[in-house]
């Protein structure tokens, strides 16, 4: 195996598409696991060809798509597919093939791959949901779990068959997860983190604020890589247009103040703080209740909002700080100073004036700098940040 144990990037994953009406899925399912970087080689049972055709999962994966084991003895594609792959994603996964890995029945080029295959499994069942209860199937999928084989449960809602039930299978966005996850080293499993994300926005009455662009990329990219490294994760929001990553402790806030309280509670007993929201330095300096009539306002004062980053990093005992240093280009004096002055261990220089980097970008221009010096780095996307920023963390403890 070939793993790096990195997430999808340049994984080569196996997909196992199964006789589902969700096989109809599939290709989207493809698209999803290029687009993190896997390539993807797609084997398919026979009653899943009814449903998506073997030439449609073909030109999403660019890579010829496997069905009989006897379409080459001779190549044995079991055992290379098996030996050639770092992870095994059954998706959909039926009550049939599902049973079959469980008892060891190796009838088609499927379950036999799964036979040859000793790296990571993921299923996600998707099937009716008196079948997904059944006590067999569970049974199975419990022996399964306890051989290491991880599933990613099907959800609540309307079934193909018309009911509504637990049989749906997951979507895609956690499928990939899952699978990201199961490529990734848990080099901060056991480590409590509280991450922020997003803008703050301070309020001068009911309905006028004072805010920034931030989008909440970096941060809430920060939060699902740490998770999918075995982290314990807390991610407090200001206002983001981003849906929180599963399995992460999520409090949405609005005002630095409600900021501040959200981090000084979730920080007992945390590993580390990662401050990547972009925290307004000003608020009004007096909210008003309702709507002020606009003809009363001449100038509005403004004070400081609380730096929480300084004020974590000025106690004693304290968990390990990672700051962002968001500057309109060059200026690395100024976040090598941030670095010093506000108690920071980590500060990530974030280049908000270089094309591509910044606010409501997909990607991101740092430096990464700590006490013992900085390494910058070319344009890269936020999730490749998060990595770089979480690997620089976990390298402090290891
Ligand atoms: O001083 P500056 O705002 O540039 O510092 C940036 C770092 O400090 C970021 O990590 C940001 O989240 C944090 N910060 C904070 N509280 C503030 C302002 C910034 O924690 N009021």
């Amino acid at each position: 195996m070939k793993q790096k144990k990195k997430g999808l990037k340049n994984s080569a994953v196996l997909l196992g598409v199964t006789g589902s009406v969700a096989s109809y899925k599939a290709p989207d399912l493809v698209k999803a696991l290029k687009q993190e970087g896997a390539s993807v080689t797609v084997v398919m049972t026979d009653a899943s060809s009814r449903f998506v055709t073997p030439l449609s999962l073909e030109i999403a994966s660019g890579n010829r798509v496997y069905r009989g084991l006897f379409d080459e003895p001779v190549a044995a594609p079991h055992i290379s597919l098996a030996r050639d792959s770092d992870l095994m994603l059954v998706a959909p996964a039926t009550a049939n093939s599902i049973g079959k890995f469980a008892s060891g029945v190796a009838d088609d080029l499927l379950s036999t791959v799964y036979m040859a295959f000793r790296g990571k499994v993921v299923v996600a069942p998707a099937m009716n949901w008196r079948m997904y209860e059944h006590p067999t199937l569970q049974k199975n999928l419990e022996y399964l779990k306890s051989l290491g084989v991880e599933e990613v449960p099907p959800e609540e809602g309307r079934l193909a068959c018309g009911e509504e039930g637990r049989g749906r299978m997951a979507t895609i966005e956690r499928i990939v997860d899952a699978a990201s996850s199961a490529l990734t080293e848990k080099s901060l499993a056991g480590r409590k983190l509280v991450v922020t994300a997003g803008p703050t926005r301070e309020y001068m009455d009911a309905v006028r604020f004072m805010s920034n662009p931030s989008s909440g990329r970096m941060g809430y990219a920060i939060a699902r890589r740490a998770r999918r490294m075995g982290a314990e994760v807390t991610l407090v929001s200001g206002p983001s247009e981003l849906s929180p990553p599963g399995g992460v402790a999520f409090k949405a806030v609005e005002s630095a103040e409600e900021m501040r309280e959200a981090v000084l509670e979730s920080l007992k007993g945390a590993h580390a703080l990662i401050m990547a929201a972009a925290v307004g330095d000003f608020r009004p300096a007096v909210k008003a209740g309702g709507k002020t009539e606009k003809s009363k306002v001449v100038s509005i004062k403004v004070e400081r909002t609380p730096d929480i980053l300084a004020e974590v990093g000025r106690r004693k005992r304290r968990p390990v700080i990672v700051g962002f240093a968001a500057e309109a280009g060059g200026n690395l004096e100024r976040a090598r100073k941030k670095l010093r002055e506000k108690g920071a261990d980590i500060m990530v220089y974030n280049d908000i004036a270089a094309e591509g980097s910044g606010f409501g970008t997909d990607t991101n221009k740092v430096v990464i700098m700590d006490k013992g010096g900085a390494e910058e780095y070319p344009l890269l996307s936020k999730d490749e940040v998060a990595g770089l920023v979480l690997e620089r963390l976990a390298s402090l403890w290891a």
